[in-house]
């Protein structure tokens, strides 16, 4: 048969049948494997990478299969699953990062990375350093002879900043560089970093790869030497992805691009309608020409995904009142999910930092950000109108 094309894999892709003849894919809900013999047993202890499944801390076939279909997603060599978004970041600082080096991040991070690189990687002896993610002209002067890995989330959470991938690449390659991007926001249903020069791609699976707010996970992909190197972090210090989770995921990858396109679809038309109220400045899409970055995520995106942000000209009280006026939408801080949600970054996610060094992330106090369900559209339009009439 000839390649099969990565949307027909995240569908086809399934561990080997076993004797059930089973037709949707089984879960392998199992602590560890058994052998034929005490040679067997050994022979698979003696090599760290053996393809005997040993303990699933290790492997688990279950998580091989949502491995494989992520990696065939991103395009690239393969890739290893961790128990959730922030311990496949982590894992990637620690394995590739020691004391004595520095990393260069966007400032516009999610809170919990941020919370890593500058509360924890300096207490081990690495340094930061930030750089504004609308000037990436400034990324170079930061660069020292112990800089070993750049990092990016694009588009970025909350404040959906785009950077150009390829760009940053260039910068990477010919110093050694890592780059690594957060592709959590996008998915490779929408985007593949690998393709413009990314070495690494890291997620947040409990987001749209899950898509229905059930299950944690994480995932990290890139070429085999790196993922080695992470295997073994993972392997040995033990945020491996449960067998229940990523069969969860594993079956929600045969949904992912028909869902990216409907949040995608919903998305800009919400932000469409909701471009010249008079309650909000700054509706924030990346496929509205509008968005400062609009050409490059025309360039490294294949539609704009499911996240809306606006700002409510009535600030921190108006988020308030916005949130506490919705009928439809959910309050919570999750996203990537089939029903909309709103949240209020200011008053919640956050809330602890001060208003100086939420303005430097862009969080404005009356910004409001909404994962577009895949509800009808009206009634997702309808809900916000109204909500904003009393903001
Ligand atoms: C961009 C991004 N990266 C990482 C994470 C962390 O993922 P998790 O909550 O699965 O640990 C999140 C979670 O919101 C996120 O939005």
């Amino acid at each position: 048969m000839k390649e099969l094309h990565p949307i027909t894999k995240a569908i086809r892709l399934q561990t080997e049948q076993t004797a059930q003849k089973e037709h949707s894919t089984p879960l392998f809900l199992t602590s560890s494997f058994t052998y034929d013999s005490a040679e067997e047993m050994a022979d698979a202890f003696s090599d760290d990478e053996t393809a005997a499944n040993i303990y699933s801390r290790f492997s688990n076939p279950t998580v091989d299969e949502f491995i494989a279909k992520i990696a065939a997603l991103e395009n690239a060599e393969t890739g290893i699953a961790t128990a959730t978004g922030m311990a496949a970041v982590f894992g990637t600082f620690m394995t590739f990062l020691k004391a004595g080096d520095h990393i260069i991040s966007a400032s516009a991070v999610f809170g919990s990375t941020h919370t890593i690189l500058t509360k924890y990687l300096p207490k081990w002896g690495i340094e930061y350093s930030y750089f504004d993610m609308d000037k990436p002209e400034t990324i170079e002067a930061l660069i020292k002879p112990n800089t070993k890995m750049l990092y990016v989330e694009t588009p970025s959470n909350p404040g959906l900043n785009i950077i150009d991938i390829e760009l940053l690449s260039g910068v990477c390659k010919p110093r050694n560089i890592l780059l690594v991007v957060d592709n959590c926001f996008a998915t490779p249903a929408v985007q593949q970093p690998i393709n413009f020069g990314a070495d690494l791609v890291v997620h947040s699976a409990t987001k749209f790869i899950d898509g229905q707010g059930r299950v944690l996970g994480g995932v990290v992909v890139g070429n085999k030497t790196l993922i080695k190197e992470l295997y073994l972090f993972i392997r040995n210090t033990g945020p491996s992805l449960s067998a229940f989770n990523a069969w969860v995921l594993t079956k929600s990858l045969e949904t992912l691009h028909l869902r990216m396109d409907k949040h995608a679809d919903n998305a800009l038309q919400l932000a469409t309608k909701l471009e010249g109220n008079s309650k909000i400045n700054n509706v924030k899409y990346p496929f509205l020409k509008t968005h400062p970055q609009y050409y490059i995520a025309k360039k490294q995106m294949s539609n704009g995904g499911g996240i809306v942000t606006f700002e409510i000209r009535s600030g921190l009280e108006g988020g308030r009142n916005f949130l506490n006026a919705l009928q439809l939408l959910s309050m919570t801080n999750n996203l990537g999910d089939s029903r909309s949600i709103a949240s209020h970054p200011a008053s919640t996610t956050h809330s602890k930092l001060s208003e100086a060094e939420r303005n430097a992330v862009g969080i404005s106090p009356g910004l409001i950000r909404i994962s577009v369900g895949l509800e009808y559209i009206d009634d997702i339009v309808d809900d916000i109108l109204q909500a904003l009439e009393v903001s």
